[in-house]
């Protein structure tokens, strides 16, 4: 008993020395050598894509979120079904919701052409999550890079490890908690809802009959309320596209949390962040909603912190040439 719970221990220390050290090896200047024009090759693709569609950078953000909270940052996201591969595109968060694939192969192949077999798909989602944040108005930061792309997928994992908008605050907390992220990064990254677009299935749950109460969601301003009412009719198809940003739908600032001081809210797990009460949330919301450049600050920061969930480095996974697919296969 006494010696597993030991080995346990020890096992825990290992193991968190372990992710140190891989996150350690993660540097801004990997790829100094070999591909010293990393990032202006993915930006120069982001910007353009932006021109004909104006929701792509908030696609892309979301791509290497979902990534990172599955199995770490390592391109699992990216990969299709396959023999050997149940793909996390299929996944319940992800099916019928998750774009932007056409444009990251774009940007894979722009890679490919300036420094071929060099780059990871796992580090080219960290820098088109960047350069959507700094298009769209945002704050830039310094991307760490050196992340490898994984050999296997996990679809289960996704299921269960990417939050839901209808689960509360403590399990949200929980799911970031799993994966190294605190109060203030998960209030900082729910910030991306400043840009992009929801479909009415993932709130109309709050418009018309909420927890069976038969009422909207309380916590709904009744303007804001008629108005998705009528983005989202009752017993529409549910894949109505509503602005996550109702004030500035395509700009990255802190209009979000001004939002959710007005109780305008897109999501229910958006809205919990201010009006859970008690909440530690609260307070940081506040604090975003005055102050933009704290917002900035502290969303490069967790963004930073989110790139480093548990990534593959050194001989670890591969340099995948295709991202939707394990070299080889
Ligand atoms: C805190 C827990 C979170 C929940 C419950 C959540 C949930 C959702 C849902 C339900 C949608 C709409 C999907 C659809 O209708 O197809 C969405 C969209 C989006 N999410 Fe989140 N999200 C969370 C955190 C994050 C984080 C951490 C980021 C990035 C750092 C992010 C970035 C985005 C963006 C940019 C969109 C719009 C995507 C587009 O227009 O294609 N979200 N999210
Ligand atoms: C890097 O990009 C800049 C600007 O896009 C370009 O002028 C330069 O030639 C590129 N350098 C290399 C080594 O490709
Ligand atoms: C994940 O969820 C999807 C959609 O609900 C389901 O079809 C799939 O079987 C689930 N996969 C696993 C491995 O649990
Ligand atoms: C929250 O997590 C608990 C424990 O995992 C689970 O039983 C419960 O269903 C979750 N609540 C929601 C609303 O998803
Ligand atoms: C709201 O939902 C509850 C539980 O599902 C149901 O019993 C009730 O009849 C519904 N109320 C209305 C007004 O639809
Ligand atoms: C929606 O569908 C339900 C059940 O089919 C029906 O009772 C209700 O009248 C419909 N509501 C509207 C606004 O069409
Ligand atoms: C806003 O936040 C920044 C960055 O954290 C800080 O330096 C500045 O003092 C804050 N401004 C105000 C008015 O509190
Ligand atoms: C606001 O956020 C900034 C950036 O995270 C932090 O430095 C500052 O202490 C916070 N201010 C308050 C009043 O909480």
């Amino acid at each position: 008993m006494c010696s597993s719970i030991a080995s346990f221990v020890v096992a825990t220390i290992f193991a968190t020395l372990m992710l140190r050290e891989s996150n350690a090896q993660l540097s801004a200047t990997f790829y100094a050598n070999t591909c010293p024009n990393v990032s202006s090759i993915v930006n120069n693709v982001v910007q353009n894509a932006l021109q004909s569609d104006s929701r792509i950078g908030a696609s892309l953000i979301r791509l290497h979120f979902h990534d990172c909270f599955v199995n770490g940052c390592d391109a699992s996201i990216l990969l299709d079904n396959s023999a050997n591969i149940q793909s996390e595109k299929d996944a319940a968060p992800n099916t019928n919701s998750i774009r932007g694939f056409d444009v990251v192969d774009n940007i894979k192949t722009a890679l490919e052409n300036s420094c071929q077999g060099v780059v990871s798909c796992a580090d080219l989602l960290a820098l088109a999550a960047e350069s959507s944040v700094s298009l769209s108005g945002g704050p830039s930061w310094s991307v760490l890079l050196g992340r490898r792309d994984s050999l296997t997928a996990n679809q289960g994992g996704a299921n269960t490890s990417i939050p839901s908008p209808f689960e509360g605050l403590t399990n949200i907390t929980s799911k970031f908690s799993a994966v190294g992220l605190d109060t203030n990064d998960l209030v900082a990254l729910s910030g991306a809802h400043t840009f992009g677009r929801a479909q009415c299935r993932t709130f109309s749950n709050r418009l018309y009959n909420f927890s069976g109460t038969g009422n909207p969601d309380p916590t709904l301003s009744s303007s804001y309320l008629t108005t998705l009412q009528q983005t989202c009719p009752q017993n529409g198809s549910g894949t109505a596209l509503a602005n996550l940003d109702l004030t500035t739908p395509d700009n990255f600032d802190n209009s979000y949390f001004t939002n959710l001081q007005n109780n305008q809210g897109l999501l229910q797990s958006d809205q919990e962040l201010f009006s859970t009460s008690g909440a530690a949330t609260v307070s940081i919301v506040n604090n975003f909603s005055s102050n933009q450049s704290a917002f900035f600050q502290s969303f490069a920061q967790s963004m930073i912190n989110m790139g480093n969930i548990s990534p593959l480095t050194g001989s670890n996974g591969e340099i995948r040439s295709d991202c939707k697919k394990v070299n080889g296969s």
